[in-house]
């Protein structure tokens, strides 16, 4: 049944909810929908197990048809262990800087060797025992993120369960997800996962939820066991993979049209979807523990944004013009790079590093995808974003479980 727990925002009637989703996303539902937090409070009451540093990959895309014809010539050319990647100057490797990455993909790679190559199975299975893993894809507007995230086709077809080569890593990360759901539940062993989906995107500082049309911009809010989290965010439920590809589509088509419609500039927003995973496992005779795993993708708006509001000097202005989030980001990834206090980073500076906060230095598991292009014409961004690449590399998350208080009792008795 239907079921609306109380929000910190207030409970909406159904039928306003309802009228305002699509008529597609009406047509999927055999869905349970609920509104965000309700339902979804979390805690983290474990010690955490050890230190992780973001893991940080480049994949360079190929040349384009275009720039082919146009004579461009590649700038980069990757170690052959895969793991450092140097930029040509000016197409001559003679004079070159090199960075060294957990890996460097080249522009023949795939989206299923990309998969094994990220070696992602490892932060998908953390997700099952309850943490939270992130994957950010970075880097300048056409080198290669939303191909990275997404895959070729902009609208993921409901029920095609990964049947083109170039589905990419939400599809086939999500797909392995419910598989391995499945596989965790015995018997004697009795393990079972509620899973929702959100999927939002970060404009000029607004939030939209991009699973509701013609909603007001949804508020960030902090509390002391949640941190800044998106309140009365629309959390679908997904029985099965083909409801989470079906909240991809209506995703990607409600940020076409938000972005048509108001003739918005969609290289400047962040996109987030959460597949927030709860497992409920039953001891023998004994109570149920409930895990808060979550699998958080972003695909983060254009870097030369970066570059542009760093190099004209007026900061002020350009923060509040271009894009403070992005601006902050490199602020906070900066800041962690060199060590700062936790208490002098600055995320509370804009909306995406508030939301990004338990990714970058803090308690979740983290990835990070740095796209370039290849082409000589782009050899400024591309040395701008291996430098943030290289400074995200260096920053320590602490990751930790998210129970609920009642099992941090039960570890302890
Ligand atoms: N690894 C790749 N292999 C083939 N084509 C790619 C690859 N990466 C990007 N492209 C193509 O390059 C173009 C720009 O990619 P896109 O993902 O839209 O960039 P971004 O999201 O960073 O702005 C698209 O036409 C996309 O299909
Ligand atoms: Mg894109």
């Amino acid at each position: 049944m239907l079921a609306f727990p109380m929000s910190d925002g207030g409970c909406e009637h159904l039928a306003t909810v309802v009228g305002r989703l699509s008529f597609s996303l009406l047509l999927l539902l055999p869905w349970l929908l609920a509104m965000e937090q309700g339902s979804t409070k979390k805690q983290h009451s474990q010690q955490p197990e050890g230190k992780s540093n973001i893991h940080v990959y480049v994949r360079v895309r190929p040349l384009s048809n275009e720039e082919i014809a146009q004579g461009e010539k590649f700038s980069v050319q990757l170690s052959r262990d895969e793991q450092s990647i140097k930029v040509l100057d000016r197409g001559y490797s003679s004079s070159s800087i090199a960075f060294q990455f957990d890996g460097c993909i080249g522009p023949t790679v795939g989206q299923e060797e990309m998969m094994q190559k990220l070696r992602l199975q490892k932060l998908l299975n953390k997700v099952l025992e309850g943490y939270s893993s992130t994957v950010m894809a970075y880097g300048q507007t056409g080198s290669g993120k939303t191909f990275t995230m997404s895959g070729r086709q902009e609208f993921l077809q409901a029920s095609n369960n990964l049947k083109s080569p170039t589905d990419g890593l939400i599809a086939r990360a999500v797909t392995y997800l419910f598989g391995a759901t499945k596989s965790q539940s015995t018997e004697n062993n009795p393990k079972s996962f509620t899973i929702k989906a959100s999927y939002f995107e970060v404009y000029n500082e607004q939030v939209n939820d991009l699973l509701r049309l013609n909603c007001a911009p949804r508020e960030v809010k902090w509390s002391p066991n949640e941190g800044f989290y998106v309140a009365d965010l629309l959390l679908v439920e997904c029985e099965m993979v083909d409801d989470v590809f079906s909240v991809l589509d209506e995703g990607a088509k409600n940020r076409k049209m938000g972005s048509h419609n108001l003739n918005k500039d969609s290289s400047r927003s962040h996109c987030v979807m959460t597949l927030h995973m709860d497992s409920h496992w039953k001891l023998d005779d004994g109570p149920t523990i409930i895990r808060h795993g979550r699998m958080i993708f972003v695909d983060l708006a254009g870097s030369e944004r970066l570059k542009k509001t760093k190099s004209s000097g007026d900061m002020l202005k350009e923060t509040g013009n271009i894009n403070r989030s992005l601006f902050t980001l490199g602020k906070v990834i900066s800041a962690l790079a060199e060590g700062k206090r936790k208490d002098v980073i600055p995320y509370r500076e804009s909306t995406l590093t508030k939301l990004l906060m338990e990714s970058l230095g803090g308690s979740s598991l983290a990835l990070m995808i740095a796209c370039i292009s290849p082409a000589l014409s782009a050899i400024d961004e591309t040395m701008s974003t291996l430098h943030y690449a290289s400074c995200t590399k260096t920053i320590v998350n602490l990751p930790l479980v998210n129970m609920d208080e009642k099992d941090k009792v039960l570890r302890l008795a």
